[in-house]
């Protein structure tokens, strides 16, 4: 039995030798190590083995099959190894490029944004996105129960003792210049806005708007027509963009209008509304001890991810928040 055990150990020192790709170790497996193989075979010999033989030949037996199954698992990684490094150098290969964080797509427009603007004389100002109804309708001489209120599908915030909601725009920063600042006031407001509706291809019921505020002695609508003018020809790389303000209705600028750009792409040519603006109302010029027999002023908002779409060609406006990477890696 002794001497079946050592030459079973050559057969197999042979055979592990023979181990170099799967197919290999796996005949080496279907040979000695399933139930119907050589080690099982030798074992069932030991059953007749005389009682005086069997602790020797027992112990004979377990360090041979150790020493297969060690020695098989040696030859196994070896050869994996092996194949791992055939596999990892392809120097034809070209390199992966890592990727590289770029601004979002909204950050990279309202920084567009600012630029232009910083250049026609305009700082920029932030307020808070939880507002109160004050500062968000009555200051900005929306009238009490009004269903313009309403047209904005206010989200509203429970709160005991102020009546508080999400902004629903950046005009309420308006007033919180003009209250604290005294004029000339000349500055842009981009940020956060909200409003209770359903979301669609074009709609989202959380979004960015920029308002723009100029207040002095004389300031006139030809002031704010120049200015939006010079912004979105600046903004669409186009000094003969053709532009047009329509006649329109806000609470808290008279008169007020809307401003369309003429846009011809993939989709056609047509005119798109992109703006509201007007002459600041005298109401809200009062509101903030602005006295409107001196001081005149024009004020602007638009959504910035309307600006966005057709310069990045999206054509869903939730794209935007998704967070697909691949929309996002994409440099301005
Ligand atoms: N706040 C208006 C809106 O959200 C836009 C606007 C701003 C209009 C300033 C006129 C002046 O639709």
């Amino acid at each position: 039995m002794l001497d079946n055990i050592a030459a079973l150990r050559q057969a197999i020192e042979a055979d592990l030798a023979t181990i170099n790709d799967l197919d290999s170790a796996e005949a080496f497996r279907l040979k000695h190590l399933v139930k119907k193989g050589s080690l099982n075979a030798l074992t069932q010999e030991f059953k007749a083995v005389p009682r005086e033989e069997k602790a020797a030949v027992g112990k004979a037996l377990n360090e041979l099959k150790n020493w297969v199954t060690e020695s098989f698992d040696a030859a196994m990684q070896a050869f994996k190894r092996e194949a791992d490094d055939a596999q990892t150098v392809d120097v034809t290969l070209p390199g992966r490029r890592p990727y590289i964080g770029a601004q979002h797509p909204t950050n990279a427009m309202i920084r567009e944004i600012t630029r232009i603007f910083s250049a026609l004389g305009f700082d920029a100002a932030e307020g808070p996105e939880i507002e109160d109804e004050k500062h968000n309708f009555d200051d900005l001489n929306f009238p009490p129960n009004h269903p313009a209120r309403d047209m904005q599908d206010t989200f509203f915030v429970k709160d005991e003792n102020r009546n508080l909601v999400l902004r629903t725009h950046t005009s309420p920063v308006q007033i919180r210049l003009m209250q604290s600042r005294k004029p000339p006031i000349r500055c842009i407001v981009p940020g956060r806005v909200y409003r209770n509706e359903a979301t669609d291809a074009t709609h989202l019921a959380e979004f960015h708007q920029v308002e723009g505020l100029y207040v002095d002695r004389k300031v006139s609508m030809a002031d704010l027509k120049g200015t939006l003018y010079t912004f979105f020809s600046e903004l669409f790389q186009d000094p003969s963009l053709k532009f047009r303000l329509r006649p329109s209705f806000f609470p808290f600028t008279e008169p007020s209008a809307e401003v369309d750009v003429f846009v011809d792409d993939a989709r056609g040519a047509r005119w798109i509304e992109l703006a509201g603006c007007g002459m600041v109302h005298p109401n809200v010029l009062r509101n903030c001890d602005i006295d409107p027999e001196e001081y005149s002023g024009f004020a602007f908002g638009f959504g910035i991810e309307r600006l966005i779409m057709p310069r990045r060609k999206i054509t869903d406006i939730r794209m935007l928040y998704e967070n697909d990477i691949r929309v996002l890696h994409q440099l301005t």
